[in-house]
């Protein structure tokens, strides 16, 4: 009850200072892995292949929009590729990860001119956002690709602000080489990592960023080398730095696996498959796309993809436990953040 009423208020005052915009609050608090989820506005949340940002108590969501009809280009047949129109990039908040409002579409796809990275011909994914404390400013980064995925670069974009709109600055291929599925990683002395899947998705590379976040400082390791790994999340807990990954087997499912290290930019150890109970091997019929620390609990964040249906394409959001290196995720049909 007391716990409600502080999200209420919480929201109260959040909303006061979003323009008075009007929040309503969900009927539960609970998380239905793998069921639509609707905003507070009860519209499907459409932010996919989502990074998530805590920014002075308020979490921002941001993800790819897949809207419209989902088609199969002859150019990636061959891996069961298919795709949407791109539209830009969703941002959402919320104070208690139950309830969203729609900030809006933070970084929209361009219509007239195709040769643009944001043409809305290309393939725009995995948005991370990071806050630089040093320049003040929120730093976007993102898949940005051809429709045949031969184009595999980052993109960067900045903003003032964590609702956007965020500025598009240019794509690059990070140190000269190839980079798709991707993630940031913040750490706590202020550095910041861009993780990218490369060399053909054989193997990942953890590239440290300049001071701006902007572009990449030259230093960089690889890891996971040939094996094959894609839609990183990283994130850290007591000391340890942990990666969960996926296979490539494009929309489809595939088994997750983690790994763990002290030094980030050091020797990774491999871990295995954290799902527990998992009978079919397909990470619960997801795929990583973040790991997010909140109230106490880590929090494995996955899309499940709809391969011909990319707009009903599902959340599924697990708790994890963490003991030591080991991580287990298990699922349930609906969990509470205060369990
Ligand atoms: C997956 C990747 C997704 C998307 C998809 C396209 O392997 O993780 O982000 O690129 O392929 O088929």
């Amino acid at each position: 009850m007391l716990h409600n009423v502080i999200i209420l208020l919480f929201i109260y005052f959040q909303a006061g200072n979003m323009n008075h915009e009007k929040v309503m609050l969900h009927d539960s608090d609970l998380i239905r892995p793998g069921k639509p989820w609707m905003d507070v506005d009860n519209r499907p949340i459409n932010a996919h292949g989502g990074g998530f940002l805590i920014h002075e108590d308020t979490v921002w969501w941001y993800g790819e929009i897949k809207d419209g009809e989902t088609w199969e280009p002859e150019s990636i047949r061959e891996w069961n590729g298919s795709r949407v129109e791109a539209k830009g990039i969703n941002c959402y908040w919320s104070v208690d990860l139950i309830n969203w409002k729609l900030a809006g579409n933070v970084l929209k796809a361009i219509e007239h001119d195709s040769a643009h990275d944001l043409h809305s011909s290309k393939v725009l994914e995995r948005p991370k956002v990071i806050f630089n404390d040093k320049t003040g400013k929120f730093v976007m980064w993102l898949h940005i690709d051809s429709q045949d995925y031969s184009y595999s670069r980052a993109g960067v974009a900045i903003s003032d602000s964590p609702r956007g709109p965020f500025k598009y600055i240019e794509s690059i291929r990070p140190n000269g080489q190839m980079s798709r599925d991707q993630t940031l990683f913040k750490d706590d002395d202020g550095r910041a990592y861009h993780i990218y899947a490369s060399e053909e998705n054989m193997t990942m590379h953890v590239s440290r960023l300049s001071d701006d976040y902007l572009s990449p400082s030259g230093e960089y390791k690889r890891i996971f080398i040939d094996r094959h790994r894609e839609a990183p999340a990283f994130f850290k807990h007591d000391g340890k730095y942990f990666a969960i990954t996926s296979g490539c087997t494009g929309w489809d499912p595939n088994p997750a696996e983690y790994a763990v290290t002290d030094d980030i930019m050091g020797e990774w150890k491999v871990m295995g498959d954290p799902c527990i109970g998992d009978t079919r091997g397909t990470t619960f019929d997801s795929q990583g796309t973040y790991v997010l620390p909140f109230s106490g609990k880590y929090i494995f964040m996955a899309d499940r993809w709809q391969r011909l249906d990319l707009e009903n394409s599902t959340y599924v959001w697990l708790p994890m436990e963490i003991e030591n290196d080991k991580i287990h995720i298990k699922w349930y049909d609906q969990w509470s953040l205060n369990q």
